[in-house]
């Protein structure tokens, strides 16, 4: 889950990092207040959108009053960011910048390991700088076990070539950027631009934290952080009922047990569908192991509710769960379902008990589910209904 600028701040506070004050506002009135409320001198409004480039696209302004502030704010509010409609914005104090770096801490999957980036040449662009100019941005590999103490910092502050005035600060504050990585389970702690100020101090200005949804379960607070409006409501609606779901651009419903068959499901139908007008997998949806009635009618019901979709195609490999309980399932779900289940499915079993599960779903004999032998026949079934 990646975090708005606001709420990064607000967690770098908690952990000790030096921020600067900051208001959170939706409507230039608030951005008023905010201004106000922060000392009615210079401030910053930021465009809170979760990407990149915000600077650049006008989404960062300069006020010198409330006043100015509220101008700004009615001017980014609304604005479109990459795709990004700006519904709030940053109203932060403003700093006499000195100096701009560069900070972050990472995971790094490649090397089994978390890797901290850092350059005295921060501010917009810092892509750029790693790819003209890749000895700029030191690279640092920083042990799971051991995290950023003293001496990692001071090596990383080293590498990166800080002035001595300011070292032993950076090294102080990227410690307790550490800390917000272990702290809070984040896979991502950014920090761009980091600032020396005119009057000599280090402060972070800019927050990207993106946090391990894996480890929700150890942060009761973190539920808070999510942005409800901006997730999909059928992501939502499988969230709320622990479904694996994800949302993409096809016609092909998809329901499958098991991340792997899921994935190759969805390259068999994309494959199938292009002999079928180029119909695509409309969804992600593992219903996992124990694929009981209920699970399969949650997620038949949020694949029908999608209104792109156009068939399903049901593929399972009986394992644990064997195929007469997700015949089963199949069958008291279209039960439960009634009326809303409005659209062709094929179903393709296979594994633990195929044949009874073949048999009590010819049984039931529903007008809308079709029997396949195969994945691939399946795939071609379910892609040609799309297509129709
Ligand atoms: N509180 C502040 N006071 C003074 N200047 C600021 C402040 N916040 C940001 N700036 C200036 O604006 C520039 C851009 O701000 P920021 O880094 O927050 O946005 P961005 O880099 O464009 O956005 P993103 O990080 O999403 O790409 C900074 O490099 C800094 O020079
Ligand atoms: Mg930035």
């Amino acid at each position: 889950m990646d975090l708005f600028e606001y709420q990064a701040r607000d967690i770098f506070e908690k952990h000790g990092v030096p921020v600067l004050g900051g208001v959170v506002a939706t409507t230039p009135e608030e951005a008023r207040a905010g201004a106000e409320q922060l000392g009615g001198g210079t401030v910053v409004v930021k465009a809170q959108v979760k990407t990149g480039g915000r600077g650049k696209a006008g989404g960062v302004k300069l006020a010198h009053s409330p006043e100015e502030a509220a101008e700004k704010a009615s001017e980014i509010l609304g604005m479109d960011i990459k795709g990004h409609t700006v519904h709030r914005v940053m109203i932060a104090a403003g700093a006499r910048i000195a100096e701009e770096y560069y900070f972050s801490v990472l995971l790094d999957r490649a090397n089994r390991s978390y890797l901290a980036m850092c350059s005295v040449e921060g501010g917009m662009e810092i892509e750029q700088l790693a790819v003209e100019r890749p000895e700029a941005l030191a690279k640092v590999a920083v042990d799971p076990i051991v995290g950023i103490d003293q001496a990692k910092a001071d090596e990383i502050v080293t590498a990166a070539g800080f002035a001595d005035d300011v070292k032993a600060q950076v090294a102080d504050a990227i410690q307790k950027l550490w800390t917000v990585y272990k702290e809070e389970d984040a896979t991502l702690v950014e920090v761009n631009p980091l600032v020396k100020t005119e009057d000599g101090q280090i402060v972070a200005l800019d927050g990207k934290v993106s946090l391990d949804e894996n480890a929700g379960f150890r942060h009761a607070d973190h539920e808070a952080l999510e942005d409800k409006d901006a997730a999909d409501p059928l992501e939502a609606k499988a969230k709320a009922n622990d479904l694996n779901y994800v949302k993409l651009d096809g016609e092909v419903g998809i329901i499958g047990n098991g991340a792997g068959l899921v994935m190759s499901t969805l390259d068999v139908v994309a494959y199938a569908g292009e002999a079928h007008g180029g119909v695509k997998p409309a969804n992600f949806l593992d219903i996992g192991g124990g694929a009981s009635a209920a699970v399969m009618a949650a997620g038949l019901d949020v694949i029908l509710n999608d209104p792109q979709v156009k068939s399903v195609f049901v593929n399972v490999f009986g394992g644990i769960t064997a195929c007469d309980a997700v015949a089963d399932g199949i069958v008291q779900a279209l039960e439960i379902l009634g009326d809303e289940a409005n659209k062709p499915l094929v179903v393709r079993l296979d594994g633990n008990n195929v044949v009874e599960g073949r048999r009590i779903l010819t049984e039931a004999n529903h007008p809308l589910v079709t029997l396949a032998e195969t994945m691939d026949g399946g795939a071609d079934k379910a892609a040609e209904l799309a297509n129709a």
